[in-house]
């Protein structure tokens, strides 16, 4: 038996399309998408489209990522204040490209899930963590250790890192997935993990981590057509910088924009309250190109 399993989309619907592809040549007979479907990426409505169509003529389970909880607290009125900018423009870009029927689709889902199959290790599958869809599963880290223990799946699955591969947390092995859309460290190549069961001796489950490739430069002239550049310049240039290069700047640009923000105004603010300049000089130190 072999299941795929797809994390991490962030709307990049061309790297969906070519994972779709790839998984259908390689017959895989069930889809788990481990959430983070849509943001970051241009017309996100594509990728929806896809996903529906798929989950009609596929066994597919879907639980929700971090980015679609923030859809939905949106729309809950949970959180606020989104607006153009680098902060939170490509998340309302994405709002406003949403249907009702997307996010109550997401309001459905749950954060995490469980699989049985014959003959093979039940599977315990999340975004970043059971407890957290923006959690991770820190390798070494004995409270992780120890909330893990309490589930009784041996095999855990997992997204939000963006990273493929394989290690044993405990007694319990975590597979990261990788992600579709928003690939770190192999620009131009989708990523994601083929399950195969394995019946020599003990039953287990195999990983196979393909790297599928896709037209990164088209889904980059994207951001651009779409509108997404101006909307959200400095947010739009590191998801075209991670798309091209492979390099994950949006964990270093981001503080680095509130430093300078700290150091000229003597007082700390969340990213959402700093100005454009800012962001603007921080994607000059990391050379992230927002024309
Ligand atoms: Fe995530």
């Amino acid at each position: 038996m072999t299941i795929c399993i797809l994390s991490d989309i962030h709307g990049n619907h061309l790297a969906l399309e070519a994972c779709l592809a790839h998984a259908e040549s390689r017959r895989a007979q069930g889809y788990i998408f481990l959430g983070d479907y849509i943001s970051d990426g241009a017309y996100p409505q594509k990728t929806m489209a896809l996903l529906y169509d798929w989950m009609r003529h596929h066994d597919c389970r879907f639980i929700r990522g971090n980015r679609e909880e923030y859809m939905v607290d949106y729309r809950d009125g949970k959180i606020k204040g989104w607006q153009d900018g680098s902060a939170t423009g490509a998340l309302l870009y994405t709002y406003e490209n949403l249907t009702d029927r997307d996010i109550d689709w997401f309001q459905t889902l749950d954060n995490h899930g469980t699989e049985g199959f014959e003959g093979a290790p039940p599977l315990h599958y999340c975004h970043g963590a059971p407890w957290k869809t923006n959690g991770t599963l820190a390798q070494g880290d004995p409270e992780t250790i120890r909330r893990l223990q309490e589930l009784p799946e041996p095999c855990i699955l997992c997204g939000h890192t963006h990273r493929l591969g394989m290690y044993l947390l405990g007694r319990q092995s975590v597979v990261r997935a990788g992600s579709v859309g928003y690939p770190l460290s192999t620009p131009g190549y989708a990523q994601m993990t083929l399950l195969h069961s394995v019946q020599d001796g003990v039953p287990r489950w195999r990983p196979e981590y393909a790297l599928v490739p896709y037209d990164n430069h088209a889904a980059v002239q994207e951001l651009h057509a779409s509108g997404l550049m101006e909307r959200a310049p400095v947010w739009s240039a590191m998801t075209a910088h991670a798309l091209l290069t492979g390099e994950n700047i949006a964990g270093l640009l981001p503080p680095y924009a509130q430093s300078l923000y700290e150091k000229d105004c003597g007082e700390k603010a969340p990213y959402s309250r700093i100005p454009e300049a800012y962001w603007q000089r921080a994607a000059e130190v990391y050379r992230c190109q927002t024309k």
